[in-house]
């Protein structure tokens, strides 16, 4: 089986229900906004993160209302904020086909993107759990603090492995970190298994952020934009290795204007890129990778059954191995 049906098995018919659910939230009775979320909805994503919500739960107990609540919540807070980063990326896809800011303007997309965020919350407080509550009102600062910290980072020019670490924690971890908390929250709290898969929650979106940063030293089709990081001012972990570690002559124009909080230019870039792949930099991301799995892995609480044990393991895998 491949890693996406093993992570399904165990709550196939919680994702049928889940969907129909999730659907439900984009509804509007002003037309242009109607329009504006038909169009979000119609293209879904991976639902990485609802899946992730959904297992926990069901590997501790039982995926109830609650549980769907909290779990439309989050992948409705996530893709909101894919709206608001596309517009401040100045992105031009997403999901495989023209971003909101593309397809309507930015202003659609920064008030669909509101709009959903409040949904979001509506969905928060149908768990009538108020530690949940808290969990996503605090998740919604982490998100904002991440992209702020990003782009204080690139004026001030200090990229180093420790402030990039900082910024992935808070602008992705911690989505899944509280897929995890919300999962223990609505399906029976434990304090040890809330800690545990909580570790385990941000182990997984290091990885994945650092996998889809790898994304973009390669040209593929991953359904949005490759090579556009650094013209954002993102240098992620594979450059971040090189800039520190290479003696190359080429980086030290590069280090100089990253220092003083210049954009670097196009064949700046392309050099940057090029030593990244052939000195280290993209094959230190990947190791890196492997820590935070086996991090990952060993937070998992003990006692799970097989079943999960294989789902949660494929979990981890699909982030690592996806291609898109
Ligand atoms: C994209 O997340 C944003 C990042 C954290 C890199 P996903 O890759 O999960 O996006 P969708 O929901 O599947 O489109
Ligand atoms: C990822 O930001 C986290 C978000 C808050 C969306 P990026 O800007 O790195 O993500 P992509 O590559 O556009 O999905
Ligand atoms: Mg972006
Ligand atoms: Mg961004």
């Amino acid at each position: 089986m491949d890693y996406l049906s093993i992570i399904k098995e165990p709550i196939r018919s919680e994702i049928v229900e889940f969907n129909s659910y999730f659907k439900e939230q984009f509804k509007s009775d002003i037309k242009l906004l109607d329009t504006a979320l038909l169009y979000v909805s119609e293209s879904v994503g991976k639902m990485m993160r609802p899946m992730l919500l959904m297992l926990v739960a069901k590997s501790i107990g039982e995926v109830n209302k609650k549980t769907f609540a909290a779990a439309a919540s989050m992948e409705l807070l996530h893709t909101a904020s894919l709206l608001h980063d596309d517009v401040i990326d100045e992105s031009d896809k997403r999901r495989g086909r023209p971003s909101v800011n593309v397809a309507f303007n930015n202003n659609i997309a920064v008030l669909s993107g509101d709009y959903m965020f409040s949904q979001s919350l509506n969905c928060a407080a149908e768990t009538e759990n108020t530690s949940v509550v808290s969990e996503i009102s605090s998740l919604g600062k982490a998100l904002s603090k991440g992209e702020i910290l990003q782009f204080q980072l690139q004026q001030s020019g200090e990229y180093n492995e420790e402030n990039y670490l900082n910024v992935i924690s808070c602008k992705t971890a911690s989505l899944f970190k509280c897929c995890c908390a919300c999962a223990v929250l609505t399906a029976g709290y434990d304090k040890e298994l809330f800690d545990r898969f909580v570790e385990f929650g941000e182990n997984i979106g290091i990885c994945f952020q650092i996998k889809d940063d790898i994304f973009d030293y390669y040209k593929g089709d991953v359904g949005k934009p490759t090579g556009s990081d650094m013209r954002e001012g993102k240098i992620t972990l594979p450059a971040l290795y090189v800039l520190k570690n290479s003696k190359n002559p080429v980086l030290l124009p590069i280090k100089d204007k990253l220092a003083k909080g210049e954009i670097l230019d196009e064949k700046e870039i392309e050099s940057l890129i090029g030593i990244s792949l052939e000195e280290g930099g993209v094959e230190y991301a990947l190791s890196q990778i492997e820590y935070y799995r086996q991090c990952a892995l060993e937070a998992l609480p003990v006692g799970l059954s097989q079943e999960f044990y294989n789902a949660f393991t494929a979990y981890i895998d699909y982030v690592i191995k996806r291609e898109k």
